[in-house]
């Protein structure tokens, strides 16, 4: 989609609205923990990080980035994924302005998902530093690299939009509670169980639905990834837990569900709505009240739901809150089935890249020969 030219550009020239500054920096204060036990440490710990190890990839060689966008619907979505598809402003404007708001939005999401990914990748490092377990530090080592890998794969993928966002606030406010929490358990929970569990619902939608291949197949390939580290978090939590008093495991709660509702109520992309010149409170209450919305804002608790009933944060307070924000029909989820599930798409995704390959290899084998053999 976009010319030469334009990928030449400096990465941050894409940017369609000014960062606050070219740098963030969040305080923190917390303990460097090492561990001189050197313990063989948890079987399921010690089998995801075999998995880390073994199911590295390289962006830049597993996907053909060679591969177009349609400039006036890069992932080839469906219109009622649009937020504001049904919105007056939206349904009178022509095709090639609608063409627009559908690149803008699409980059704006996907700029989240970037963000997103780089507050994941300091998190993990973060992990490795103050988790007090060798088993744990050995595997947020992989989930570093991974989410490294992350942050590159959507920036560039972002490059083909000519377009993109600065980080939100509610997921800034997020990552930085997260980070700038001291205690190691609660980068987990912001991280790893609100974020990550968010992030998967939102790339499987992408993922799932998205008709440009080079689209559905970046986000299959970060989901196969993910879902580990979601698995990572739900058992380094797990065994964590329990052995907390019921006034702090209150407290866990009480930020679950604050960061649940921050996450589902105020992603409102006004920002995006303002850069376009759109009505920003048409399009604000289009986000809500759009059939396909609702539906995403809830399916985006499908697999933190299942999650924070088998860490234990499983309080009325908890229940309460999920009763009320209709989720609660996510609780028996079965997320080691979701896991398997997003391993075998994304492995999908390979065979058809290998059997394009071959299709190609074979055709030009053919073009070498003479006319009556080929
Ligand atoms: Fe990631
Ligand atoms: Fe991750």
């Amino acid at each position: 989609m976009a010319d030469g030219a334009a990928r030449q550009q400096k990465f941050k020239d894409l940017y369609v609205l000014a960062t606050d500054g070219a740098k963030w920096t969040i305080d923190q204060d917390f303990e460097a923990c090492f561990d001189w036990t050197y313990d063989d440490g948890r079987a399921a710990m010690m089998g995801l990080y075999e998995k880390g190890k073994e199911m590295q990839w390289n962006a830049q060689t597993r996907i053909d980035w060679s591969q177009e966008l349609d400039p006036l619907n890069p992932q080839g979505m469906p219109d009622e994924s649009l937020p504001v598809y049904a919105a007056p402003c939206f349904m009178k404007m022509n095709e090639t302005e609608k063409g627009e708001v559908r690149r803008h939005f699409q980059a704006w999401q996907l700029s989240q998902f970037m963000q997103g990914e780089q507050g994941a990748l300091i998190c993990a490092a973060k992990i490795v530093t103050q988790v007090p377990d060798c088993d744990s530090k050995f595997y947020a080592a992989t989930q570093t690299i991974d989410e490294a890998r992350h942050v590159e794969a959507y920036k560039k993928l972002l490059t083909k939009f000519d377009a993109v966002y600065p980080i939100t606030k509610p997921l800034a406010e997020l990552i930085d509670q997260t980070l700038r929490d001291s205690r190691w358990d609660m980068t987990y929970l912001g991280m790893q169980v609100v974020i990550e569990g968010l992030a998967l619902a939102s790339f499987g939608t992408i993922r799932d639905h998205a008709k440009n291949a080079l689209c559905a197949q970046v986000n299959a390939y970060v989901m196969q990834d993910e879902s580990r580290h979601v698995a990572f978090g739900r058992l380094a939590l797990r065994d964590y837990y329990p052995q907390l008093t019921q006034a702090e495991r209150d407290e866990r709660e009480e930020f679950l569900l604050e960061a649940s509702y921050l996450m589902r109520d105020r992603f409102d992309a006004i920002e995006l709505w303002q850069n376009l010149g759109l009505p920003i409170q048409e399009c604000a209450e289009a986000m809500y009240t759009s059939g396909f919305m609702e539906r995403f804002r809830n399916s985006l608790f499908s697999r933190i739901v299942p999650i924070v009933k088998d860490i234990g944060l499983w309080g009325p307070q908890v229940r309460e809150g999920y009763e009320k924000m209709g989720v609660m029909g996510y609780a028996n989820v079965d997320a080691q089935k979701l896991q398997d599930e997003d391993d075998t798409i994304a492995r999908d995704f390979d065979a058809r890249n290998a059997e394009i390959a071959r299709v190609i290899a074979r055709a030009g084998a053919n073009q070498g020969q003479p006319a009556e053999a080929a």
